[in-house]
């Protein structure tokens, strides 16, 4: 969603916004805008689109100055244009505003500003923000910036600077997120780390309702009572270098190509091989408490769900806990039953989908316990949860996720054997060693990628796709359904294989291409049949197998090759050819693979 940014400092401002915001643009976004401080007036210029086009606009635009901010805006309120992009300045020309979020009562807090004699020039709630906070400015930002917050309802993250006062920029958030990077007698501001590391590695998270001030000599932070308070420093280990495309044409690809060692970094230092043990040190679940465990609710959103509906076949039959798997976005609204002795697992790349923390939020209000597996150190989703599992993906740039579903995947096993483990059976030697070969059959399986390239050829100019799986893989299916579609525009359904014949199966004719996932051994021969009844319709069978290609001989049109690994592990093999294929076929149609249109990768809104 919305990307913000913001720097004060000694520098030129306008070329770090820029390259701030450009680090950001994967987040999505339809219009673009940044506000500079310079001889006490405010200098703001905005464009409708991608970021060229504001580069354009600002190339008419003589502009400098050591302060300011940036936005890129994905409309809420208001279509995306010019008019209704970020900064928002005030009527009376004193604050320039930036927000991500949504201000629910902000027609009723407009009605009233207008009263007032308070002008609106968009239809955004962000420029509601900006009335009410000049309304309150009487030379102190923060406490204006702090009263107006205290009248509005709903998600929001404000960065805000003013030409009255001091060179400072006052931030607050409550739900998306902000976290202020700290420089020497230099800060700098975003909404999301990844913009930061270029410049510095030490940050500070806002917690909710926090009100800061950054200013050249430092950063103050005020809580909800207005009580001054620390707010530590959180040194980050991510690499600037990888947020970077280093050499591949699209993130995309390139972070499918880290799988190998996103998925070893994720079990690394947390299995000894030699003792047969698994420590899971950040989850902060003691062996008591893992064996109090009564029911297990997985809550996430998108491909996270997908991980959670594999963990759910992991965590029952390696575990034998009772599992439900929800929607973040559902979850509240079944008036679930979590027990005391439940726990609720949100799993989610970025930490901060709001569907996801509202559903933790419901089930820590019925008495569960929370747990996250996350892949953004400090996030929200980790500050709110008792104990984490990190999936060590590194920062995940394209939209379209795949290095974090797979590493989500190794988290989820983990878990699922530390339960074993502390639960009983007792955990056998060769299910870690299975972990200890994933890598390499990960690397195998990207070996397959200019087949998959030919194979993209051959089928880009399809309208739809049928993906079929059945057991742990169906929710692979799902996973290979969804990526074609974000990618690729091309209308997808996954579906477990055996439902087939109680709908889908109408849908088959000679132009439906249905990839089918035939790899191990318990449902096999069900998959198969299950191909044999699509073939039958003159269906285009693509099999996707870790058999002998002979046994798809006059069933498949198509076979994709996969090394086997265990059953448990097998997912994580099965869905890289799935995203190869959804990355080909969309680059063939000339869609932009990074930043799908309509899509956010942080969803901070419910
Ligand atoms: C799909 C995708 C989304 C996310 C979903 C949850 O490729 O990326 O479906 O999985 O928005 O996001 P996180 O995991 O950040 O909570």
């Amino acid at each position: 969603m919305c990307g913000i940014v913001g720097y004060l400092g000694s520098k030129e401002v306008v070329p770090l916004l820029l390259d701030g915001l450009r680090r950001l643009e994967y987040r999505g976004y339809d219009s673009a805008g940044i506000t500079v401080l310079r001889n006490g007036s405010l200098e703001t210029v905005r464009a409708e689109g991608k970021l060229d086009q504001l580069v354009e606009k600002l190339a008419g635009h003589a502009i400098r100055g050591s302060y300011g901010l940036g936005h890129t805006r994905w409309a809420t309120h208001g279509a995306p244009s010019e008019q209704n992009a970020h900064p928002m300045v005030d009527s009376r020309q004193r604050v320039a505003v930036i927000h991500n979020g949504i201000i629910e009562n902000f027609l009723t807090l407009k009605e009233r500003l207008q009263a007032e004699g308070w002008s609106f020039t968009s239809e955004t709630d962000t420029e509601v923000a900006a009335n009410l906070i000049s309304s309150y400015l009487d030379g102190d930002l923060k406490e204006a910036v702090a009263r107006a917050a205290g009248e509005l309802e709903g998600m929001y993250a404000l960065a805000v600077v003013s030409t009255v006062g001091e060179r400072e920029i006052v931030v607050t958030r409550h739900g998306p997120p902000l976290v202020i990077g700290v420089g020497e007698d230099e800060q700098f501001l975003a909404s999301d780390p990844a913009a930061l590391l270029a410049h510095t590695k030490d940050v500070v998270f806002l917690e909710n309702n926090d009100v800061g001030r950054l200013t050249p000599e430092g950063i103050e932070i005020w809580d909800a009572g207005g009580a001054r308070v620390e707010r530590p420093v959180t040194r980050l280990n991510w690499d600037p270098i990888q947020a970077e495309k280093g050499g591949y044409k699209h993130f995309m690809l390139k972070e499918i190509h880290e799988q190998p060692l996103a998925v070893q970094e994720t079990f690394a230092g947390r299995v000894d091989f030699e003792r047969g043990q698994i420590t899971l040190e950040e989850l902060n679940l003691s062996e008591a408490a893992g064996r109090a465990i009564e029911k297990i609710d997985i809550l996430a959103c998108g491909t996270s769900w997908h991980a959670g509906l594999v963990g759910k076949f992991l965590i029952q039959g390696l575990a034998r806990v009772p599992v439900e798997v929800d929607y973040g976005s559902e979850f509240r609204y079944r008036d679930p039953i979590v027990g005391p002795n439940d726990v609720a697992v949100g799993i989610s790349q970025s930490g901060e989908t709001a569907d996801t923390l509202s559903a933790l939020e419901a089930a820590a209000d019925r008495g569960a316990r929370l747990l996250s597996i996350c892949n953004a150190p400090g996030s929200q989703i980790v500050r709110m949860t008792d104990g984490v599992i990190y999936t060590h993906a590194g920062p995940e740039i394209g939209v379209a996720s795949t290095k974090a579903f797979t590493s989500q995947l190794v988290a989820l096993y983990l878990l699922a054997l530390y339960l074993r483990q502390i639960r009983g059976p007792a955990l056998e030697p060769e299910r870690l060693r299975a972990l200890a070969h994933l890598p390499a059959a990960v690397d195998e399986v990207l070996g397959l990628e200019q087949e998959l390239e030919q194979l993209a050829r051959r089928y880009s100019r399809a309208s739809d796709f049928l993906f079929l799986g059945r057991g742990i893989n169906y929710p692979i299916a799902l996973e290979g359904a969804l990526k074609l579609k974000e990618i690729s525009y091309i209308h997808a359904e996954g579906y477990p294989a055996g439902e087939m014949k109680h709908g889908p199966i109408a849908l088959i004719d000679e132009e439906l291409p249905i990839v089918a996932i035939a790899t191990g051994d318990r449902v096999y021969e069900k998959v198969r049949s299950n191909m044999q009844e699509a073939k039958a319709r003159g269906g285009i069978v693509i099999a996707l197998t870790d058999r002998d290609p002979q046994e798809f001989d006059g069933i498949a049109a198509e076979v994709i090759q996969v090394p086997r690994v265990c059953e448990e592990l097998q997912p994580i093999v099965n869905v890289v050819p799935l995203q190869l294929l959804a990355y080909y076929v969309g680059v063939r149609r000339g869609a932009d693979v990074d930043q799908p249109r309509n899509l956010a990768k942080s969803v901070t809104v419910e």
